[in-house]
């Protein structure tokens, strides 16, 4: 009995004293937790934190170029926002995270931001990168920051693909101030002839003057006599010419020009569910996009090999699929309707420009991943082949066919080797 309650208290004591251990464990641990995330908030706040660093901007334009160019530019409104500042107008850093691996989830979550910025832009899926790590994006955001904060000049030859276009606007600017500059000069000479004219009357009303030219003098200025002075219809022909002369230079221009050529085809077959939704690589289908000339069109084999299993879709039921089976059974081809072709006399080979080049499909070809139906994104013009082959590095990295050609490059100029100083515009490259 006295061991007995010798014991008890000991046992009591031992029994409280796991409590106390407990609360105090469970209460320390609160607190280390605590510490925890705050350092955790902190860390995570300092890591997005958007870099300055040279080496991430480096990466980050590679990232870029490659994965986001085709769709955003960091000043101008593309395909999606301009990404310049984006940081500060969406709900935070992590959203940008979230967002570029997968934005379909962002927005079917109901991310008020996302649905908004989604409607905005008629629906257009941005492609999911799932394979970006965090630290790519950073380099991403590091890269369109310190692009936002160049001077305008610095920025704009950067814009790359759409240079083009950058370059039409910048002349019909200039086109605008001339015209605007015209007719300034123009109201200034009007208003120095009124002055003329009033001197004039003046300096005639004192002198003394028969009944009839007083009358010439004072007579009103009337429409009818204006509308039929040789002046006047002088400028109006000449008006209506220049207009005209004008309308036809843009039509001459246009000629076997087909941007923005998207016709029907034979089977409703989409890019943005096989290449975006489904991400199949552009060179599963277009077998001979690294090999030559040609990037071809998928066989009837090719699509067989998926639908042989996949006999309905989402949106068109068994219909389109259908044409697909009957092409196949019957050993018929399908006939798409050709959309992008140049004529005979010019000679493009895509090997050259996918493999060697290291040319992205998009650079040319535009989005295709979101379109339901392709459509003709580049003018396809000489222009357009010499503009890029101005402009573009030749990609010489591992190369060893390069090495003399950077080599004697270098000797003579500062600038990186362009496609021009390896003879990308001698006619007999492009012309047979
Ligand atoms: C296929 C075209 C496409 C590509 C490629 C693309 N985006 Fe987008 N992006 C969009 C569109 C369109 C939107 C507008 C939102 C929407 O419709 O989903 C958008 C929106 C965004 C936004 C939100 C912008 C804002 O104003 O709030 C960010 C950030 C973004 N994209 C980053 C990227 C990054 C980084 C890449 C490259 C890794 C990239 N995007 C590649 C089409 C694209
Ligand atoms: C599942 C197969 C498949 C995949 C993957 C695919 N394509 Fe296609 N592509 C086709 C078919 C079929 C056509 C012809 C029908 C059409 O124009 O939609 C075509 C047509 C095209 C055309 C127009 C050809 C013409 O007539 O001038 C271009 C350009 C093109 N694809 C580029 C791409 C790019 C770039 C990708 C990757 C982002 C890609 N394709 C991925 C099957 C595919
Ligand atoms: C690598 C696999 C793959 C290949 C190759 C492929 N498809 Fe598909 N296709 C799919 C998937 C996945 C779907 C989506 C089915 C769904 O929506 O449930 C699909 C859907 C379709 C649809 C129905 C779209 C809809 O939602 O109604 C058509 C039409 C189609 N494909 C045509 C083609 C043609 C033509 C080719 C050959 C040029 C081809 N596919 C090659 C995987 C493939
Ligand atoms: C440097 C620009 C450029 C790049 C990069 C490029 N293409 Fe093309 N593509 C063209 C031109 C130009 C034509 C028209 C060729 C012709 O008519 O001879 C064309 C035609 C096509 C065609 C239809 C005719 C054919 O050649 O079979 C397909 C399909 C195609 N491209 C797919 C692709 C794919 C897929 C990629 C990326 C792997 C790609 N292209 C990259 C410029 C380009
Ligand atoms: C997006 C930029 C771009 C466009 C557009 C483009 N090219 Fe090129 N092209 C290149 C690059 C980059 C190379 C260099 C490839 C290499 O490393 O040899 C090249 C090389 C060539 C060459 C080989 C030149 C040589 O001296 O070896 C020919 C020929 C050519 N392109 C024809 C064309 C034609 C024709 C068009 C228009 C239908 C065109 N290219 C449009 C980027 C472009
Ligand atoms: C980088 C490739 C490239 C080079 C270099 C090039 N051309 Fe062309 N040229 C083309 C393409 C592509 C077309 C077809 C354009 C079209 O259909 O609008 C073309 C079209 C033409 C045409 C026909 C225009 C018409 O209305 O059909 C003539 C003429 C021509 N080129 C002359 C030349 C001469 C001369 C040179 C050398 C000074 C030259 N080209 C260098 C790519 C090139």
């Amino acid at each position: 009995m006295s061991s007995d309650s010798r014991f008890v208290p000991l046992v009591l004591k031992t029994d409280t004293e796991p409590n106390m251990n407990k609360n105090f464990i469970s209460s320390a641990c609160k607190f280390f937790s605590l510490v925890f995330v705050f350092a955790f908030i902190n860390f995570t706040s300092s890591a997005q934190e958007i870099s300055t660093d040279p080496a991430a901007i480096k990466a980050g334009q590679g990232l870029f170029n490659a994965n986001c160019k085709a769709c955003h530019a960091v000043k101008r409104k593309l395909v999606g926002p301009a990404l310049g500042g984006v940081q500060d107008r969406v709900p935070s850093i992590k959203w940008i995270k979230d967002f570029v691996h997968n934005s379909s989830a962002v927005i079917k979550s109901g991310d008020d931001y996302a649905v908004k910025l989604y409607n905005e832009y008629n629906k257009t899926q941005m492609t999911a990168f799932t394979s970006l790590k965090d630290e790519d994006i950073m380099n991403i955001l590091a890269y369109v920051k310190s692009e936002h904060e160049k001077p305008e000049e610095v920025a704009a030859p950067a814009a790359g693909a759409q240079a083009g276009q950058a370059g039409e606007t910048a002349s019909s600017k200039y086109l605008n101030v001339i015209l605007i500059g015209m007719v300034l000069i123009l109201l200034l000479l009007l208003i120095i002839l009124a002055l003329i004219v009033s001197a004039l009357k003046r300096f005639l009303d004192q002198k003394e003057l028969s009944e009839e030219d007083r009358e010439v003098v004072h007579s009103p200025i009337n429409v009818g006599s204006v509308t039929r002075s040789p002046g006047f219809i002088f400028i109006v022909v000449f008006l209506v010419a220049a207009l005209g002369f004008k309308a036809v230079i843009n039509v001459l221009f246009s000629v076997g020009v087909q941007q923005g050529y998207a016709p029907k085809q034979p089977i409703a077959f989409s890019h943005k569910i096989h290449a975006g939704q489904y991400e199949i690589d552009c060179k599963y289908c277009h077998i001979g996009v690294t090999k030559g000339k040609n990037a071809t069109i998928p066989s009837v084999n090719i699509c067989m090999n998926c639908h042989n299993q996949i006999k309905s879709g989402t949106l068109t039921g068994e219909g389109e699929i259908g044409k697909i089976v009957a092409a196949y059974e019957n050993n018929k081809p399908i006939e798409w309707v050709r959309i992008h072709n140049l004529p005979d006399l010019a000679y493009f080979n895509h090997a050259q420009h996918v493999n060697v080049g290291g040319v992205e499909c998009q650079t040319c070809h535009g989005p295709i991943e979101t379109m339901d139906v392709v459509r003709q994104h580049s003018l396809l013009t000489m222009g357009w082949c010499i503009d890029c082959h101005r402009k573009t590095d030749v990609n010489t990295k591992g190369n060893a066919y390069y090495d003399k050609l950077v080599e004697l490059h270098k000797k003579s100029s500062k600038t990186p080797m362009k496609v021009e100083d390896e003879g990308g515009l001698e006619c007999s490259k492009c012309h047979y």
